[in-house]
């Protein structure tokens, strides 16, 4: 049986490489104001078609990290490479998940999914055809006509998956998306998302505050040393998919690749 893998940390030298990776970053570095230091020189690369996690204490970093990414918020230095190139915004291959999902309160459901194609001019039909696919896709089929707060949390994070998906991004950023729904939701939510993956193809960046919920759904697990964001150590949890989601959780692969996260989450907190 496989043990985690820990890769070596990215080569800050090495340019980033654009067949193999859809996104990366070096160098990053950012400040907010004069004293609060976010995060320190951060040389990643996320895989095309693979989940990598962010994780680490809270303040370290990561929604940061994610923001620039996304193009939302500007690093005080470094860069952001899609598919070779660098990129200074957002753009239509990267889709960010807000952790509340910042649905339209006063639209439907269709019009909520379909809503980032508004946005780039798809013709109504074309794009209420796209929405319905991926809310049948996100299990909502009969909820079309729903508004926001006649659904439950863990329905509304299904709409914001659903929205993102529909624009047909590359690349998902994905920010806590599924805490605000209870254990048994979040495990379906995974088993969703991990089928999604295999399906489309696309390549996502989470943050989760779970050790458990990474190892189970990551290719590529980066754990953040606390404030100023410094990448700790890259995990990558080699479990054996063929088995069920239950099997999983108690195969000794995943219960030691958790262990080890824990330790190396000890050593810095003491
Ligand atoms: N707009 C801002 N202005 C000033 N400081 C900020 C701003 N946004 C974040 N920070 C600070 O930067 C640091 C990193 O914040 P960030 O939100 O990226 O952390 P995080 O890892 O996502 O934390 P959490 O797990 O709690 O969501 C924190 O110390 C935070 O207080
Ligand atoms: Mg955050």
């Amino acid at each position: 049986m496989n043990k985690a893998v820990h890769q070596p940390l990215v080569d800050e030298a090495a340019p980033a490489n654009p067949d193999a990776n859809i996104v990366a970053v070096r160098g990053i570095t950012k400040y907010y104001g004069s004293d609060v230091h976010a995060l320190d020189n951060v040389n990643l690369d996320f895989p095309t078609g693979q989940m990598t996690t962010l994780l680490g204490p809270s303040g370290c970093g990561k929604t940061t990290l994610l923001k620039i990414i996304a193009g939302l918020l500007d690093a005080s230095a470094g860069e952001v490479f899609v598919k070779g190139q660098v990129v200074t915004g957002t753009g239509p291959e990267r889709a960010f998940v807000f952790q509340d999902f910042a649905l339209l309160p006063w639209a439907s459901v269709i019009r909520n999914v379909a809503f980032g194609l508004e946005l780039t001019g798809t013709p109504l039909k074309e794009r209420e055809d796209i929405a319905r696919t991926y809310i049948e896709k996100v299990g909502l089929a009969g909820f079309e006509d729903k508004y926001p707060h006649e659904l439950s949390g863990g329905m509304r994070q299904r709409v914001g998956l659903a929205r993102a998906l529909a624009v047909d991004a590359d690349v998902l950023l994905m920010d806590e998306p599924f805490s605000a729904v209870d254990e048994q939701n979040r495990r379906k939510f995974q088993e969703d998302l991990l089928r999604l993956l295999s399906v489309d193809n696309k390549t996502v960046i989470f943050v989760t505050h779970s050790i458990e919920e990474a190892v189970y759904v990551s290719d590529q697990i980066v754990l953040l040393s606390p404030r100023p964001g410094r990448i700790h150590s890259i995990i990558r949890p080699e479990l054996d998919r063929s088995e069920s989601p239950d099997d999983i959780r108690r195969d000794k692969v995943y219960l030691d690749t958790v262990e080890e996260i824990w330790s190396n989450i000890r050593k810095y907190l003491e």
